[in-house]
């Protein structure tokens, strides 16, 4: 059988896999890493760490919501992480699809902190459509 270019396109869509926690690696190292480095060790005074055992287990529930807030709008404000202090850089909101940034935030959670927590499209999907503000999610990390 010939197989014409648009069979192709319909053979390569049929057998590319859904975003998993591996896709969140490439992707994290790729996009993330450029501010937060591989592994999420952070870059002191530029970037916070993202391996903070200390914050995710603060979070508890909440973890999956505040990395859903935080990779769809952004972040800016004062934060204290590792004895650093990180005032005046802004991450910018993450563009990327609801499937994407939630293999980045199950990636960053499930493996990179091992929390067994994962974050799904869906959840990435409802925040935004509610986007939170940095003041929100500034809240929400320090548990008030
Ligand atoms: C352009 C640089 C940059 C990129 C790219 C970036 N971030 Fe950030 N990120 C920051 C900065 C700066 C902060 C701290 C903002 C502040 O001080 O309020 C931050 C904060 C965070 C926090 C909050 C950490 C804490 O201690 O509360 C999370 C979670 C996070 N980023 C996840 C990600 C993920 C996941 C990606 C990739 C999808 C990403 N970031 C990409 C710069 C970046």
């Amino acid at each position: 059988m010939r197989v014409g270019p648009a069979t192709m396109i319909l053979l390569l869509a049929a057998v590319a896999p859904a975003a998993n926690a591996q896709d969140g690696k490439v992707l994290f190292d790729s996009v993330c890493a450029a501010c937060h480095q591989a592994g999420g060790v952070g870059n002191p005074g530029i970037a916070p760490p993202l391996n903070d055992a200390a914050l995710w287990r603060r979070l508890g529930d909440r973890a999956p919501g505040y990395v859903a807030g935080v990779m769809t709008s952004g972040l800016s404000g004062m934060i204290q992480s590792g004895g650093q202090v990180y005032a005046g850089l802004v991450m910018p909101p993450q563009a990327m699809t609801d499937e994407e940034l939630a293999a980045i935030g199950s990636y960053l959670l499930g493996t990179l902190n091992q929390t067994g927590q994962a974050v799904d499209p869906a959840l990435i999907a409802k925040t935004r459509e509610a986007p939170p503000s940095h003041s929100a999610l500034q809240k929400l990390r320090k548990g008030s």
